[in-house]
C-alpha cells in the first residue's frame, strides 16, 4: 500500500516521464534490447524510477527533474548493441562510446542542461575517464549497474513497473498504444 507521500512522488515521476514520452525517437528505444528480455525503453524507465526512489529513501536533496530526465535519456543511443555490424562498430567499444551517442541524441531531441549531460555521459564510470560530477550522476551510475545485473538474470524484469508509476488502466493503455505506434 502506497503512502500519501509515495503517491505524490509517483505522480511527479509520471509527469516527467510522460513529457519525455511525447518524443517519438525516445519511444524507439523499445525496439532494442538492453539486457536479457528487457528493452532499452523499459531499462531506462526502471533506472529513472529507482534512481528517484533511492534519492527519496535516502532523503537526498537532488534536482528531481534533472535526475529523472537524465536517467531516462542515459541510454538513448538507438541501435542494437548486440549486432555484429552496428553503426558505431568503427568508433570503439560500445561500453565507452554509447554515452556519447546518447548525449548527441539527447541534445538533438531535447533541451538538456549540464546536470542531465553529466548523468548521460558519465553513467558508465569507471569505463568513462572522468568521474560523475553531481550526486544525481552518481546515483544513476550506481542504479544503472544494479538494474543491468538484475535484467541479465531475470527473464521477467520490471513486469509491474508501469503499474506502479501509471495508476489507471486507461493511462497504461494509452502509453502501450503510443509505444506500439512508433515501433
Ligand atoms: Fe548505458
Ligand atoms: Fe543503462
Amino acid at each position: 500500500m502506497k503512502t500519501k507521500k509515495q503517491k505524490v512522488e509517483d505522480l511527479v515521476f509520471k509527469t516527467y516521464l510522460e513529457e519525455v514520452m511525447q518524443n517519438k525517437k525516445f519511444l524507439k528505444m523499445n525496439r532494442y534490447i538492453q539486457h536479457g528480455n528487457t528493452s532499452c525503453l523499459l531499462h531506462s524507465i526502471a533506472v529513472a524510477y529507482f534512481s528517484y526512489r533511492v534519492s527519496k529513501m535516502l532523503k537526498l536533496n537532488v534536482h528531481e527533474e534533472e535526475l529523472i530526465r537524465g536517467a531516462l535519456l542515459h541510454d538513448f543511443y538507438l541501435y542494437d548493441w548486440h549486432a555484429k555490424y552496428k553503426p558505431t562498430r568503427d568508433l570503439g567499444f560500445h561500453g565507452r562510446i554509447h554515452p556519447k551517442i546518447a548525449l548527441f541524441n539527447a541534445r538533438k531531441n531535447f533541451k538538456i542542461n549540464h546536470i542531465e549531460e553529466d548523468i548521460i555521459v558519465k553513467h558508465m564510470f569507471p569505463l568513462t575517464f572522468y568521474p560523475p560530477k553531481y550526486k544525481e550522476s552518481v546515483i544513476v551510475s550506481i542504479v544503472d549497474k544494479i538494474c543491468s545485473i538484475y535484467e541479465t538474470f531475470s527473464k521477467t524484469a520490471y513486469q509491474n513497473i508501469l503499474t506502479r508509476v501509471v495508476s489507471t488502466k486507461k493511462e497504461r493503455r494509452v502509453i502501450a498504444r503510443r509505444i506500439n505506434l512508433y515501433n
